[in-house]
């Protein structure tokens, strides 16, 4: 296979973005997510990645700003998701890929920690835990088990809270 490219995605991607989303989920949710998402506050162009094979797009991730309800106080961690790799290409490492380059460049932004909302046993082998462990919840409507973390800070967890997602994400939880 030749080697994947993961970069930022500019605007001309936007529509080669959706169709990976549409693909991926086989439906339009989360396409229409990170359409909204580009529209607010949170979103951090530097971390809405694509990957490249062959010049053609075929994966992508997006982190965003979602604000940790904190016993201490409020902390700006990142939320990861939608995540989507094309069915044709999946299987192969690119979703891997996407996820090792979206931490490696969340670290030099100062965040504290990353959060991701669904399917836990995919994100735990790339050394997310459990939020129950830290005491981690969200406002969104799933179980415990589906909220993994990663900080990227030591100890910015460690006294739990809720992390609040934008009501957007409600159209997907
Ligand atoms: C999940 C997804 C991004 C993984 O991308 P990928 O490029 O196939 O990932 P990798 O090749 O790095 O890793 C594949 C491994 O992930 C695991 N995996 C894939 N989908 C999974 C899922 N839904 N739940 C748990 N583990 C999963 C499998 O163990 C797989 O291993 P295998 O290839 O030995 O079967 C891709 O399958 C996808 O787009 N799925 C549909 C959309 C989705 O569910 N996105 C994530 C939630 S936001």
């Amino acid at each position: 296979m030749q080697p994947i490219k993961v970069r930022a995605e500019t605007a001309d991607d936007f529509r080669a973005i959706d169709v990976v989303n549409l693909s991926a989920f086989q439906g339009e949710a989360e396409a229409q997510l990170v359409g909204e998402l580009r529209k607010t506050d949170g979103f951090i162009p530097d971390l809405s990645l694509v990957a490249e094979l062959n010049g053609r797009i075929v994966g992508h991730v997006v982190l965003s700003r979602v604000r940790l309800h904190a016993p201490g106080g409020d902390k700006d961690v990142l939320a990861l998701g939608p995540m989507s790799v094309v069915p044709s290409q999946s299987h192969r490492g690119i979703g891997s890929e996407l996820i090792e380059a979206a931490v490696a460049r969340a670290k030099p932004l100062c965040y504290g920690a990353i959060v991701v909302a669904g399917h836990p046993d995919y994100y735990l082998r790339f050394g997310f835990k459990p939020a129950k462990d830290w005491g981690v919840t969200t406002n969104l409507s799933i179980p415990d088990d589906a909220l993994t973390a990663m900080e990227l800070v030591d100890g910015t967890l460690s006294g739990g809270g809720e992390v609040e997602y934008p009501d957007l994400f409600k159209a997907l939880f």
